[in-house]
């Protein structure tokens, strides 16, 4: 187990580094970390990976319909989706307990 975990992830492992320079286009209106500054749009910023890839395929394949967001998610590889995904997903928001 500790040696397969000492493993260099090799595999269509999601990379958050080169999903964050993919993010530039997305900035704009889901802001530079995952707050949006516009309020039609969602943040993104610790929503699980799953999730947002799930919905990135929706977006590209149109079984989700959004006229913005299908144009944004046509383009993307499904390591484009993956790499925003884990992007999104590692920046860490808090929320006050109380
Ligand atoms: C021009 C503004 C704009 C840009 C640029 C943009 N988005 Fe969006 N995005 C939106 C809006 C608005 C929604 C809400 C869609 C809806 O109401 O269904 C959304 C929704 C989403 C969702 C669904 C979130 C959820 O909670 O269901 C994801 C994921 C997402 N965008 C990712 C991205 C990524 C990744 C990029 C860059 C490749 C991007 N967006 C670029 C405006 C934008």
């Amino acid at each position: 187990m500790v040696a397969l975990l000492a493993l260099p992830s090799s595999k269509v492992s999601a990379d958050s580094a080169a999903g964050q320079a993919k993010s530039t286009p997305c900035m704009t209106c889901h802001g530079q970390r995952g707050i949006a500054n516009m309020v039609e749009a969602p943040n993104l910023a610790g929503q699980n990976a799953i999730y947002l890839e799930l919905q990135l395929r929706h977006f590209r394949n149109g079984t989700r319909q959004h006229e913005i967001m299908n144009l944004m998610a046509k383009p993307l590889t499904d390591a484009d989706i993956s790499d925003l995904a884990e992007w999104y997903q590692s920046i860490k928001v808090s929320v006050p307990t109380d």
